[in-house]
């Protein structure tokens, strides 16, 4: 048993399929290279302190028995997985957890998955339990469901396996793609989204406009799939135009904004093959399928538009022990 350690993970982007794979059906989702990197120590006692200075957690500390609705937002996700793991494996311990992240919480890279992820993976290390990755998925994804009550769990898939997969709704599925040579510019809105409820304005639309809002979830399918295809064959002419229409798409499901669209818009204007949001949608993040000798042009477009560019590499290696 080792009294304390040092667990990374990786950040992610919805390529494909956002929403829809809520409903079990596929998306695309690549690993990125910002990580999340946690230490965990064992102490002597029953509480958990919590030092998260990313999401405004200097030094909290609590029994691990608190209720999670109790908790500060940003603690649940952490406190819901160390007392699904104790439970699952008869363990009772105090600890210290200490986050770390190369990126910024609002950017919508899921930074709460990645440390969820992180903290069971360190747990199993810490009390010598053997944790496959598929136990591992289901451990984090229980944490999200209990804290958020709504996901597909492709951002705790992400953080696990990394590089770039075909993931369907729940964990049914989880795949690698191999891909090569994919381009992408990310902007950033500036504008911090919350995935809960926009799952839940769109689970509100469903509920009323139940045949369009099904036609859309089964284009959205149709497009993974040829996006997956197209990824194969890195052909990126094809993965723009897809992009587009799952863009279109989603602004049908009302989680486009004024701000995402601006800098899509911008984005083709300047060269690329496609863009579109990427997440949840009501700011975050959008995604532009680049040709190589276009990103500066992009790049630059997107900041003349109020928008942030993230310089990101994809495809990234997923959780792994640092020290
Ligand atoms: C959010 O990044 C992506 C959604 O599909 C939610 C989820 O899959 O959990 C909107």
């Amino acid at each position: 048993m080792k009294n304390s350690i040092v667990v990374s993970a990786p950040g992610k982007l919805m390529l494909f399929g956002e929403h829809s794979v809520v409903y079990r059906k596929p998306c695309i989702v690549t690993a990125v290279e910002q990580r999340m990197r946690v230490r965990v120590i064992r102490t002597v006692g029953s509480e958990i302190e919590l030092i998260a200075p990313e999401v405004g957690l200097k030094n909290f500390k609590t029994k691990i028995t608190t209720p999670i609705k109790k908790l500060p937002k940003s603690a649940k996700f952490v406190f819901a997985a160390i007392q699904n793991f104790y439970k699952k494996y008869k363990i009772s311990s105090g600890l210290k957890i200490e986050t770390h992240s190369d990126f910024s919480s609002k950017f919508g890279f899921g930074s709460s998955s990645a440390v969820t992820v992180c903290v069971v993976k360190a747990l199993g290390e810490i009390f010598d339990v053997q944790v496959t990755n598929k136990e591992l998925f289901d451990i984090a994804y229980k944490a999200v469901l209990a804290v958020q009550g709504v996901g597909s769990g492709f951002d705790i898939a992400s953080a696990i396996w990394g590089g770039t997969l075909y993931f369907v709704g729940g964990g049914k599925v989880i795949r690698p793609i191999n891909t090569k040579g994919l381009s992408l510019v990310i902007g950033y809105t500036g504008i911090k989204a919350d995935t809960a409820t926009l799952v839940r304005n769109v689970a509100e639309l469903y509920k009323t406009e139940r045949a369009q809002i099904g036609n859309i979830f089964s284009s959205i399918t149709g497009i993974v799939e040829d996006a997956k295809k197209a990824l194969l064959k890195s052909d990126f002419q094809k993965l723009g135009t897809l992009a587009n229409i799952n863009q279109g798409f989603l602004d049908a499901l009302g989680v486009n904004t004024r701000e995402l669209s601006n800098l899509i818009f911008v984005a083709r204007k300047a060269g690329a093959y496609g863009a579109k949001l990427s997440g949840a949608g009501g700011g975050d993040c959008m995604i532009a399928f680049a040709p190589v000798n276009e990103r500066n042009k992009i790049r630059t477009a997107i900041q003349k538009n109020g928008g942030k560019d993230l310089p990101v590499k994809t495809g990234a290696e997923g959780v792994r022990i640092e020290k």
